[in-house]
């Protein structure tokens, strides 16, 4: 059989660049290579045992309308709950205002299908999360970015931006962002439901990480801010419970809904019922905040002991400490280049993410994203002490060649 058959792909295929996470997610399997690198919440913390005897109560008990097809905007009872959990973040949600997708990643692309034509134009902060960059070239979509400091977006650079491109979303990840691990300032995120405002521009809120804060205050969600409804909020339990179940939800005007719902039912119908019982039934019998708390214990310890070691084998870099989330963003010595240091790190055994995938428009060559969740602290002060040498080898190749 020749399987060879060149297909002609669609236009919107042609710009769309593979994730360099997902590739290097490849490099990782090697048991050898200490991976800091993909996005992973530590499976360790997955409460196995409970969601086990969630999915097994659900089938013996309900196991029928488990298994069956679902309405597309979710299963009621689990929209209940995460209406009540939003209520406790300051967020007004109802059942209406609900959908539950499979992961938050679908919600950016649904949200992108049913708001942005071919050709208009989105708003990110730069850089911004290579997967929802993935989502828009996949649309047609024109990215435009403004910069990013220790507090996030630089939302005063919006109102000159939008008046050159009449923007018709402007995307970004407020708490520990993705890459970055910085959190939009309280006072930034009033200005930026001003700016929005003033233009009629909805925001599309991506928070998968905001209940992973280990300290200081939490600035209130800019769904919490949001008067008119213009805030577009994906919530996932992708990072405080377990990825592999793939449930997330959008939270939107409930004017929205039901148009997310239609371009929804194109897809896949819905989120798999079993997976969205089980949760329901998980709620009734297990302390989540108890589960949070352990969450936050751990990941907090495995950062700490992250800025510890860089801060032992690196002390001539900055370093940014973020107060949750799973990510450090390091700037690297010149002239070492981001790319050049994937290289020399795999050699030495260590997978990092090269941060110019995360760029809108030019390449930035200058930085690394380091996860600190997936690893225990011993395994990153030895991750941490390859990356250094990596580093070292790339500034004076003589060091390449000394023992580790
Ligand atoms: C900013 C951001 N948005 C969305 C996602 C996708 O998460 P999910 O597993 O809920 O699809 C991720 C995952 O890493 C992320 O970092």
């Amino acid at each position: 059989m020749n399987e060879s058959h060149e297909f002609r792909l669609a236009q919107r295929m042609r710009g769309i660049a593979p994730s360099a996470v997902r590739e290097i997610l490849r490099v990782t399997q090697r048991p050898e290579v200490i991976s800091l690198a993909g996005g992973l919440p530590a499976p360790e913390l997955f409460p196995v045992a409970a969601i086990a005897e969630a999915f097994a109560r659900v089938l013996a008990t309900d196991g029928g309308r488990a298994l069956q097809y679902g309405v597309t905007e979710g299963h009621g009872p689990l929209r209940e709950w995460i209406a009540s959990y939003l209520g406790t973040r300051g967020i007004h949600s109802s059942v209406e205002h609900l959908l539950v997708t499979s992961g938050s990643q679908q919600g950016i692309d649904l949200v992108a299908r049913v708001l942005l034509d071919p050709g208009a134009v989105v708003v990110t902060e730069n850089p911004t999360y290579v997967a929802a960059l993935q989502v828009f070239s996949a649309h047609q979509v024109k990215v435009v970015a403004v910069g990013s400091d220790d507090e996030g977006m630089c939302v005063d650079e919006l109102p000159a931006l939008l008046a050159r491109h009449p923007a018709r979303l402007i995307y970004l990840c407020p708490d520990f962002q993705n890459p970055k691990g910085t959190t939009l300032s309280a006072a930034r995120r009033r200005r930026l439901i001003e700016i929005a405002s003033a233009h009629r521009i909805p925001i599309l809120e991506d928070d998968p990480y905001s209940e992973l804060r280990f300290r200081g205050v939490a600035p209130p969600p800019l769904a919490a801010l949001d008067e008119e409804g213009l805030v577009i909020r994906l919530g996932t339990f992708s990072k405080i419970l377990a990825p592999g179940m793939r449930i997330g939800w959008i939270h939107a005007s409930p004017s929205l809904l039901p148009v997310l719902a239609l371009a929804r039912q194109a897809c896949d119908l819905h989120t798999s019922t079993l997976s969205q019982h089980a949760l329901v039934a998980l709620f009734q019998q297990f302390d989540f905040a108890a589960h949070l708390a352990r969450l936050r214990a751990v990941y907090g310890a495995r950062c700490d002991a992250m800025r510890a070691a860089l801060e032992h084998e690196l002390p001539e870099l900055r370093i940014v400490q973020p107060e949750g989330g799973l990510f450090y963003w390091l700037e690297l010595p010149a002239p070492v280049r981001d790319d050049d240091l994937f290289a020399e790190a795999v050699r030495q055994n260590l997978a990092v993410v090269p941060g110019h995938g995360f760029f809108v428009g030019a390449e930035d060559h200058r930085f690394v994203r380091l996860n600190f969740s997936r690893q225990d602290e011993a395994t990153i002060s030895v991750g941490v002490a390859r990356l250094a040498r990596a580093i070292r080898a790339l500034r004076d190749p003589r060091e390449a060649a000394l023992p580790g």
